[in-house]
């Protein structure tokens, strides 16, 4: 134990009660280890608010969350009925449920932009892997979140959304049908389907994500922020340890994060006062009608942040497995010819790429679908050993990189857009391009990001006041 502190002589009723706390809690220690005395790069750019902003928009979300299960009912008798109460009787509940629901989207907005910050700078490289796998966690706990809460309000794309995601797991071989029965409770989506899903999203996934959170950012000052340069800051110390290029945490970055929480708010609060569907995004129309489990909308589609990933489900058909089943064979024969591999190697590459093309053909297009969905997702948690560009930065690394990470974002924008639409033969061919484009920026990434030659990265920081 340590030893206990006086408060000096004559100290003033603040100073003695924060003596008595810091004597049986490190509160001060924790102000100054992540506050007043953590020193983060003095050349952040406007990209860096987009972490402050994520914990905003999960206050946002828990607070209002609380409040909308005061009046909220899980039952599939009475769920629609008792979102409309909220909305149209509970003093201030339509703007409970509208900062909610448009808070769901934020949430996305601000973390799909924080995550491309990181792509960007680099910022999953060593030493920050765990912050990046954290972060992912978090990416995949918000999803989870964020589908399981698109149930509740039990309209009809809540109940046939939830209809069709719940049914891919039943393309699982073997334990598909049923994991789908496991997760539903039933043998369609039913109230208990309702009552589970409820009771992760409230308190189940909640913690998860609170938890995760709470670890990113004790192993984000660990080893501390990176930066649009991608040079670490503590490589350069003054003689008290202070890295030269660092600036308090508070006050410099708490002032600059208000700036963007202010900006932030005024496009929130305008979406959520003047334009809360969004034009159907943020809250689908066919959602004000009544689950009706007799009764299938024509056009099913997830909320936007969901459908980059369901264009690359749609996008794998029986004949985009045989593409890939190609890839592969194209893979392995050109690895037996150019790469290095010693005898036994080239037999293993071969014997491989035979494996993985019967299992291509063995299993359903519905299920590699599922796969090539997921794996979409998870293929994130790697990017720190997918990447081997000498440098961090897209700062200081060959142009054409630029090009690359551009078409890569056209392509994510056009997956998204595509998800939204109902399918159509160009539609799936362009999905089918995109995807495949994502997954070889991905798993091309330890050969093409060696190519070139980086620009001299600075010692120090590029910084200019203003
Ligand atoms: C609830 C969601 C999240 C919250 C509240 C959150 C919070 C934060 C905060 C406060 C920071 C420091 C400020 C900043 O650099 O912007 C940060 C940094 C970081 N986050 Fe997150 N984050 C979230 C989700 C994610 C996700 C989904 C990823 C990636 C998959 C991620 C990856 C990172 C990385 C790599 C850094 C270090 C950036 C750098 O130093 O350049 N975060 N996060």
């Amino acid at each position: 134990m340590a030893e206990f502190k006086e408060a000096p002589a004559g100290a003033s009723a603040g100073v003695r009660l924060m003596t008595w706390v810091d004597n049986r809690f490190p509160a001060s220690k924790m102000y100054r280890e992540h506050m007043s005395e953590y020193y983060a790069p003095k050349n952040f750019n406007w990209w860096y608010i987009f972490g402050s902003l994520a914990m905003l928009v999960l206050v946002i979300q828990i607070v209002t969350g609380i409040f909308l299960v005061m009046h909220y009912k899980p039952d599939a008798a009475q769920a629609f009925a008792s979102v409309e109460y909220i909305m149209r009787d509970v003093p201030w509940g339509w703007l409970i449920r509208y900062m909610h629901s448009t808070g769901a989207s934020a949430f996305f907005v601000v973390v799909y932009l924080h995550m491309f910050r990181g792509l960007l700078y680099g910022s999953y490289r060593k030493p920050r892997e765990l912050v990046w796998i954290f972060g992912c966690g978090i990416f995949l706990c918000l999803m989870a979140e964020a589908f399981m809460g698109y149930l509740l309000p039990w309209g009809q794309m809540s109940y046939w959304g939830a209809q069709v995601i719940v049914n891919l797991f039943a393309a699982v071989p073997f334990v598909g049908p049923d994991l789908a029965l496991l997760i539903r409770g039933d043998y369609v989506v039913s109230d208990a389907t309702l009552n589970r899903f409820f009771s992760f999203h409230v308190i189940a996934v909640p913690l998860v994500l609170l938890g995760l959170v709470v670890a990113h950012i004790i192993a984000l000052h660990e080893v501390g922020s990176n930066n649009p340069d991608g040079v670490e800051i503590k490589a350069k110390k003054d003689a008290q340890g202070r890295p030269l290029d660092g600036i308090p945490f508070h006050p410099y970055y708490t002032v600059h994060d208000i700036y963007g929480v202010g900006l932030f708010l005024m496009v929130f609060t305008a979406i959520v006062f003047f334009a809360p569907e969004l034009g159907g995004y943020f809250l689908e129309f066919n959602n004000f009608i009544p689950a009706d489990p007799l009764k299938t909308p024509a056009h099913i589609a997830p909320v936007w942040y969901f459908t980059p990933f369901y264009s690359m489900l749609r996008a794998t058909t029986d004949v985009m497995v045989n593409v890939l089943a190609g890839v592969v064979a194209l893979g392995a024969v050109l690895a037996v010819l150019k790469g290095s591999f010693a005898g036994k190697g080239k037999l293993a590459v071969l014997v491989g790429a035979v494996v993985a093309i019967a299992l291509l053909k063995t299993f359903d297009a519905k299920f590699w679908g599922v796969v090539v969905m997921g794996g979409a997702v998870i293929i994130l948690f790697f990017l720190p050993w997918l990447d081997h560009s000498p440098v961090k930065s897209i700062r200081y690394r060959p142009s054409w990189h630029k090009y690359l990470y551009a078409v890569f974002v056209v392509f994510f924008l056009v997956l998204g857009y595509l998800g939204i639409k109902p399918p159509s033969d160009i539609g799936t061919l362009v999905s089918q391009v995109g995807t495949l484009f994502y997954f070889g920026f991905f798993l091309l990434m330890p050969w093409w990001s060696k190519l070139g030659t980086p620009k001299p990265v600075p010692d120090r920081v590029t910084f200019h006041p203003h």
